[in-house]
């Protein structure tokens, strides 16, 4: 099992980019304010919240989750952008969900760190904390390794079919496209997938 704080602490954190997914830029740039509904929205697995801070910027009230403290403390370090907190918790604690309620949960790279193994917990998470019309919006990186690799992680690998029957019978997909804007070396790896709670 990964020791995520173990990996922050020891500065062994490739996924840390000093900035916003492109992705995410690219959807704000394409689609309407309101796909994120009135808030709050959760961005679980946050990291240093480089994606938290651009969110910030909607002007609704954002929460970062992240199960390493270091992330956790190194996001709550930088200036506020706006209405961006941080919590210290696990997304799949069934406990750490209860009572709680989102708009929107922005994914990246949460997933494909996660063991494949616990995946239902992570759909049911997603379907148990967003409002009914509230939305799952992620940027899904499907494929970090090579074909005959995919178990090799995380990250692990994911599909858009497995996404799409993983996430139906809570969530309706309304749209999906492969980013024009990507971190360098993930270009045509990842997808973004937009689903409306039903
Ligand atoms: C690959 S890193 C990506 C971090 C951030 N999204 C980024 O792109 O910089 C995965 C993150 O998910 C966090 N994480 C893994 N499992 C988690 C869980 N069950 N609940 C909350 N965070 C989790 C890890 O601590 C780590 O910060």
């Amino acid at each position: 099992m990964t020791d995520w704080n173990e990996r922050y602490t020891r500065g062994d954190t490739p996924w840390e980019k000093g900035r916003a997914a492109p992705p995410l830029l690219e959807l704000f740039s394409r689609t309407d304010p309101g796909l994120w509904g009135c808030g709050p929205i959760l961005v679980p697995g946050c990291g240093t919240g480089h994606d938290v801070r651009a969110l910030a910027t909607l002007g609704l009230p954002i929460l970062g989750l992240d199960l390493a403290e270091e992330a956790v403390s190194r996001a709550d370090a930088y200036a506020k952008v706006a209405h961006e907190t941080y919590a210290h918790g696990d997304f799949l604690d069934p406990l750490w969900r209860r009572g709680k309620s989102f708009s929107a949960i922005w994914e990246h790279t949460c997933y494909c760190a996660i063991n494949p193994a616990r995946r239902p917990d992570y759909a049911e998470s997603c379907a148990e904390l967003i409002q009914s019309g509230g939305h799952l919006i992620g940027v899904f990186y499907l494929t970090p390794n090579q074909p005959g690799e995919e178990h090799q992680g995380p990250p692990f690998n994911a599909t858009i079919d497995e996404l799409d029957a993983r996430f139906s019978p809570w969530f309706t997909r309304e749209d999906g496209w492969v980013p024009e804007n990507s971190y360098p070396g993930r270009e045509g790896q990842e997808w973004i997938g937009i689903y409306r709670r039903k």
